[in-house]
């Protein structure tokens, strides 16, 4: 059927751009690294969530929020009925930046259109920013600013976004939320209402 050859297409481009990824050197940050992490899942998922940059045990495995924040992560989605396998996970930069500093401005221009690519194959219809700085660049193309991701945590944006129709929904980063429990009932009442979107 014409869905299983564009679902084909689409897992094959986000492998094509996944070994480009790896071989990236735009930017210094894959010099301290042990793999780049281009983001995983399936490549027709309704729903991608977007992360800030891989940590140390990201860098040493290439896959994207396999620590105690992807536990926490894979939790919430089990929380609605999804698992890490249906959707996909990517990160706003692709190597690990030195000790887990913030990503630089910089470092997020030269790596970021590697993610508006991946957004284009898969064409998902939720987009969950984890944490403000994925959802400060996101937010970015809808000229929405913001100082606090508190004060726009669970918002839903509809929008179009590289010529597709989709939601976007900010919420707080999983690792924020590892001791604190208030952050992480906020977390999972903004994925209740990713949840809904998807029903
Ligand atoms: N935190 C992120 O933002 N991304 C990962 O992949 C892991 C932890």
């Amino acid at each position: 059927s014409l869905g299983m050859v564009q679902e084909t297409g689409r897992q094959e481009a986000v492998e094509r751009l996944a070994a480009v990824i790896s071989e990236c050197r735009k930017c210094p940050l894959w010099e301290n690294t042990h793999h780049a992490v281009p983001g995983e899942g399936d490549a027709g998922a309704r729903l991608m969530l977007i992360g800030e940059a891989p940590g140390k045990q990201e860098d040493l495995s290439g896959r994207p929020f396999v620590g105690r924040a992807g536990k926490l992560l894979e939790d919430l989605l089990a929380g609605i009925d999804l698992s890490r396998d249906e959707v996909f996970i990517a990160n706003i930069v692709k190597h690990r930046p030195p000790g887990n500093r913030d990503p630089r401005d910089e470092e997020i221009r030269t790596c970021t259109p590697y993610l508006e690519e991946q957004i284009r194959i898969i064409g998902p219809e939720v987009i969950v920013t984890l944490g403000r700085h994925s959802s400060r660049y996101i937010l970015s193309y809808l000229s929405v600013e913001f100082d606090r991701i508190t004060d726009i945590r669970g918002t839903v944006y509809s929008c179009s976004l590289f010529g597709h129709p989709v939601r976007l929904i900010p919420t707080l980063h999983p690792a924020a939320a590892l001791y604190n429990p208030a952050y992480r009932e906020a977390l999972e009442e903004d994925f209740r209402i990713v949840g809904r979107e998807l029903a």
